[in-house]
């Protein structure tokens, strides 16, 4: 008798790993990319109008012209000489350090560098210390993995490291610890300059590694950063970056930088993954940042987001009620809103049929927190339609 293939067959099949509640919210909010009859605040996406289409053209067309072969074939698995020398430069530029040869690896986006993390790093049961709220696809990520993800407190001035602390010296022991420094996803807030020094010294002093997800860095509304935690702490931190809010995100292209052994241990495992970045995507990097185009598309980036933040932070004054409040972003995408005593799972669902979208709180905590919370990303919405989403919001209050 044949063997039915129904959904209890297939579970059993699939390996043990993958029945771990890893959850279906990025694909989730990837869906709603595709509607068009809703003011979205719910995607962490690019706009749009930051696109190098004519550029990318432009680049296209000098490949096809000048009989390029490099952007057509395979790449070595670190990356090509040319696309990585200009993301060290870059780094050297903006950061002050520049990763030596094996210290640096191109990947295919921020995520991947994640994944080739968890695979390198992670056993059953390994802790994983997060911030809490965090970005939902590294907790996916190392679940995936069957870590034990373990949040930390988390305030207006990014991961409290003295609740680091103190969970350290009542025998916590990751192996990684994975922030956003910078203009936080969900949060929208940065960790302060002395904290970065204080989170190395605590990954110096009980040996894990601490994993500095760098995606909004770059998206700093106005002036400097402080200093990023790799260029701290060079020998205890892996910075994991992406271009995909620099450039665009249609390649899927990234960076891995840190100590030679971490890295050494990524590019093993990238060769079973993907083998190698995309090599069209690389060269198209190298190439706008040669030319200068990456800074010159950046400052134009941060013009637009900081209009349509300033833009929504007026609309959630005029709109909210007396009660919530919200984070005031210096970059990035997001802020977060706190509404005391409202199911914001709840007010997500009401709002989609309100054609409003928006991220409940609970998508970004480890541990089921976050009911009382909802993301609001300004990148991806028209201009002038966020007063009436806000507005929306505020009604259904
Ligand atoms: C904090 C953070 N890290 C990583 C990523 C993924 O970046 P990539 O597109 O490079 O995979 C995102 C995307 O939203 C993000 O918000």
């Amino acid at each position: 008798m044949a063997v039915a293939f129904d959904s209890a067959r297939w579970e059993a099949l699939a390996a043990a790993r993958t029945r771990g509640d890893v959850g279906d919210g990025i694909a989730s909010v990837l869906a709603l990319l595709g509607r068009t009859d809703v003011i979205s605040f719910a995607g962490g996406f690019p706009a749009a109008e930051t696109f190098p289409r004519e550029r990318t053209a432009t680049l296209l067309q000098e490949f096809a012209a000048d009989g390029e072969l490099a952007a057509f074939q395979y790449a070595p698995t670190r990356g090509l000489a040319g696309p990585r020398d200009a993301f060290a430069d870059r780094l050297e530029r903006l950061q002050g350090r520049r990763p030596a040869e094996d210290e640096l690896l191109i990947t295919s986006g921020g995520i991947e560098a994640l994944e080739l993390l968890g695979k390198s790093f992670l056993d059953p049961g390994d802790v994983v210390v997060v911030e809490a709220p965090t970005y939902l696809g590294a907790v996916q990520s190392f679940r995936s993995f069957e870590a034990a993800v373990a949040p930390v407190a988390f305030d207006e001035h990014g991961l409290d490291v003295d609740d680091l602390q103190r969970r350290l010296a009542a025998g916590v022991r990751p192996k990684l610890l994975y922030t956003i420094p910078d203009h936080q996803n969900p949060a929208g807030v940065s960790l302060t300059t002395d904290r970065r020094a204080s989170l190395v010294e605590l990954a110096r002093s009980y040996g894990f590694l601490v994993i500095e997800d760098a995606a909004y860095r770059e998206l700093g509304f106005e002036g400097e950063s402080p200093p990023s935690l790799w260029s701290i702490g060079p020998d205890v931190v892996l910075q994991a970056g992406t271009t995909s809010k620099t450039l665009f995100p249609g390649v899927r292209l990234g960076w891995a930088a840190g100590p030679k052994e971490v890295v050494d241990r990524l590019v093993a495992a990238k060769q079973l993954t993907d083998q190698c970045a995309g090599a069209l995507g690389q060269r198209l990097f190298e190439e706008s940042e040669r030319r200068g185009w990456i800074d010159d598309q950046l400052q134009r980036s941060r013009a637009l987001y900081r209009r349509k933040c300033e833009r929504m932070l007026t609309a959630l004054e005029r709109s909210m009620p007396e009660s919530a409040h919200w984070t005031t972003p210096r970059g990035g995408f997001f802020s977060w809103l706190t509404l005391a005593g409202v199911d914001t799972v709840e007010l997500a669902g009401l709002a989609v049929e309100e054609g409003v979208a928006a991220v409940p709180g609970t998508l970004f905590f480890p541990d089921g927190r976050g009911a009382d919370n909802l993301r609001l990303s300004f990148s991806l919405v028209d201009e002038e339609k966020i007063d009436e989403g806000i507005a929306r919001l505020g009604s259904l209050l």
